[in-house]
């Protein structure tokens, strides 16, 4: 085996170990090793991370082998987001405006704004438009070294364009150096033809998009939410998926108590995302099931609400993850480290719980703990050097990029692009 890359003499690399979630006791698990070396191959895979005497020792460099030197540099797993909806035309600012001046989030929903404003213009995107705007929000995402993500569907909400969503996700898959996963998010909200006739839209998910989307799509979604979808009709979809062989995942009990958790466990989801208003009930369901918490920080913080409680789940020892839920309307945010700064000073988590939650568990929430999320032999090389001596500076140095150097798959991708 050829060695391609030796990252040298880094002064505190910080990761998690495994391929499994880590929740309770154990979510604050991490490894950190003082002056350490990284070796990487000509495929993108991590040959050897350790302490930098030992790694040396087993191995031979040669001339040819790269080096990036991380004199006082942080090595930590390239982040993971694993909620987005990152395909999209338009911005809602004024939205934001309308609720920083009291209106309720859900009212502008019903009022034909929030969702179905940008549902319009996406529609009227084609697929080169919306692959170039989501291209651009992959970019600025590595700039904060983000490596790998979750893409929802859900602005087109007719077949034809929930398919050119997610043809666009696929082509991002196929042609950006992230690892992307897909998901199918057809029930976001109901369209404006189908106002007067919600069970009409439900079964054309279930009838039609379902069966057509397969080759598309990993995962199915549906936003349980009053004024969204209800919750039979959330399970009719969301068992016809399972039947047909789609990981599960739920926005659930985001505004009110939904019992979007309870539907989560029993289908045993990989994820439930949001939960600010999870009954106990439920969520000692979600952890006998194994469910992943994916929470939102962002997403409450430009809401205005109170925030999920982080910490009562990771005592009950469901994982957590998290994720910046990217969209034009409740949360514009583009940077999982900025997010971790939330989960820590607003919920209540440790910084060790955050790292875990932004790589490890959130590739675990997108089902891919096995090849990403922590600096370990035979994972992906997906490494952020942070420009810092300790990796506590995300949260000393909030919202600061401090960025440094980001290694995708092997190859070095500066902060600058
Ligand atoms: O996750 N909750 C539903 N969907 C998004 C909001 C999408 C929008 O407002 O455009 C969310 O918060
Ligand atoms: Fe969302």
């Amino acid at each position: 085996m050829k060695i391609k890359m030796l990252i040298d003499e880094i002064e505190e690399l910080v990761t998690p170990k495994g391929s499994a979630p880590l929740s309770g006791k154990r979510q604050k698990e991490i490894e950190k090793i003082h002056n350490a070396a990284i070796l990487i191959d000509e495929n993108g895979t991590i040959v050897d991370a350790g302490e930098r005497e030992k790694v040396l020792r087993k191995y031979r460099i040669t001339p040819s082998t790269y080096l990036i030197s991380a004199k006082g540099k942080t090595a930590i797993p390239g982040l993971v987001d694993p909620h987005t909806h990152l395909v999209y035309k338009g911005c809602r600012h004024w939205e934001l405006e309308e609720r920083l001046r009291g209106r309720e989030y859900i009212e502008i929903l019903k009022m034909g704004g929030g969702i179905l404003n940008t549902v319009e213009k996406t529609r009227e995107a084609d697929e080169e438009e919306l692959y170039d705007l989501a291209s651009k929000r992959l970019d600025i995402m590595l700039s904060y070294g983000t490596t790998s993500l979750e893409i929802k569907s859900g602005y087109g909400l007719s077949k034809e364009a929930e398919r050119k969503i997610l043809r666009v996700i696929n082509r991002l898959k196929k042609e950006r150096g992230q690892v992307i996963s897909s998901t199918f998010l057809g029930a976001h909200a109901v369209p404006m033809e189908y106002r007067d006739k919600p069970h009409k839209y439900v079964d054309l998910i279930v009838n039609e998009m379902l069966l057509e989307f397969k080759d598309l799509a990993e995962f199915v979604d549906v936003f349980l939410e009053e004024g969204a979808f209800g919750y039979e009709d959330a399970e009719k979809i969301l068992r016809r998926a399972k039947e047909l062989g789609y990981g599960i995942k739920i926005h659930a009990d985001e505004i009110t108590d939904s019992k979007g958790a309870c539907l989560a466990a029993e289908l045993k989801a990989q994820s439930a995302d949001h939960l600010l208003h999870a009954s106990d009930r439920c969520l000692a369901r979600m952890k006998e099931a194994g469910t992943i918490a994916v929470l939102l920080p962002s997403t409450a913080y430009f809401l205005k609400k109170p925030f999920a409680n982080a910490r009562k789940m990771i005592d009950m020892g469901i994982p957590v993850a998290i994720a910046t839920d990217h969209n034009p309307g409740t949360s514009p945010l583009y940077s999982q480290m900025l997010n971790m700064s939330f989960a820590v000073f607003l919920m209540d988590m440790l910084p060790e719980e955050a790292l875990v939650a932004a790589t490890l568990n959130a590739a675990c929430a997108i089902g891919r703990g096995d090849i990403i999320g922590t600096i370990e032999k035979g994972k992906r090389a997906d490494i952020v050097l942070l420009d810092a001596h300790s990796f506590m500076h995300i949260f000393y140095e909030t919202g600061h990029n401090i960025t440094d150097t980001v290694i995708l798959n092997g190859k070095v991708i500066r902060k600058d692009g």
